[in-house]
């Protein structure tokens, strides 16, 4: 199950690795899905392809230091030519995503919102009707005075809770932030919901990706497709 499900994630990783071009300065994402991208850039890489990657973690700056991918930070780049990424959800149509069960969501945002392109590379199962299906809303929060920001996030219509790891201690991500996993169930409106959720004091991001989407590469048994939005008709 676990193996083959890798297979699909490696199957979309290497066909959105097929958009990317000599000279451009890419988005590296986080998660298992986009580690098979940055494995796949790296044999590219060897092979003479001139790119810089912007790293949307400290685990995959790692990742990409290790294989020999250059990276880059915003003080070099404040425009990126496309980033690649793994989702928790997408909505079919609208391509609309939840991210950041990998606990990223911030970089990853920050990366995707400086990018001309965002490309999302999944295995099927991330596939849903309605954001929220199956996942909760990650949502990024300080440290200070997250009780509040979790009763306040609460009024909106979800279940906060504070990410644990193993172990017991609270989950910190690169930024020394708390996660607020937060239940909504399906999604009515999901851009209304992120606009509130960004209102809310105290909350740092929401994993809600709204209108980001460029393509979304699905690797399913049946082979590999390609997904666009609707405003930006077939590539
Ligand atoms: C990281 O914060 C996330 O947004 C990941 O991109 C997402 O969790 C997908 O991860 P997998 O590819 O491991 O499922």
């Amino acid at each position: 199950m676990n193996a083959s499900r890798d297979e699909l994630k490696r199957a979309a990783a290497m066909r959105a690795i097929e958009e990317v071009e000599d000279g451009m300065v890419l988005g590296l994402g986080t998660g298992s899905t986009a580690a098979f991208v940055v494995e796949g850039l790296a044999r590219r890489v060897a092979g003479g392809l001139r790119v810089v990657g912007v790293p949307t973690s400290e685990r995959t700056a790692a990742q990409a230091r290790q294989l020999g991918i250059p990276i880059a930070t915003f003080a070099e780049y404040q425009t990126l030519d496309l980033t690649i990424d793994g989702a928790d959800e997408v909505q079919l149509g609208s391509l609309d995503l939840i991210k950041g069960l990998g606990g990223a969501l911030l970089r990853e945002k920050i990366v995707a919102a400086a990018s001309r392109r965002l490309a999302i590379v999944v295995d099927q199962e991330k596939l849903v009707e309605r954001l929220g299906e199956h996942t909760p809303v990650p949502v990024e929060v300080t440290q200070f005075g997250w009780q509040a920001t979790s009763a306040a996030l609460a009024k909106l219509g979800c279940l906060p809770e504070r990410r644990y790891v193993p172990g017991e201690q609270p989950y910190v991500t690169d930024g020394g932030n708390y996660i607020l996993d937060c239940r909504f169930g399906p999604l009515a409106n999901s851009r209304e919901t992120e606009r509130s959720i960004a209102m809310t004091v105290g909350a740092v991001e929401s994993g809600l990706f709204v209108g980001r989407t460029t393509m979304v590469v699905v690797a399913s048994a049946a082979g590999v497709e390609v997904l666009t939005p609707p405003a930006l008709g077939k590539q």
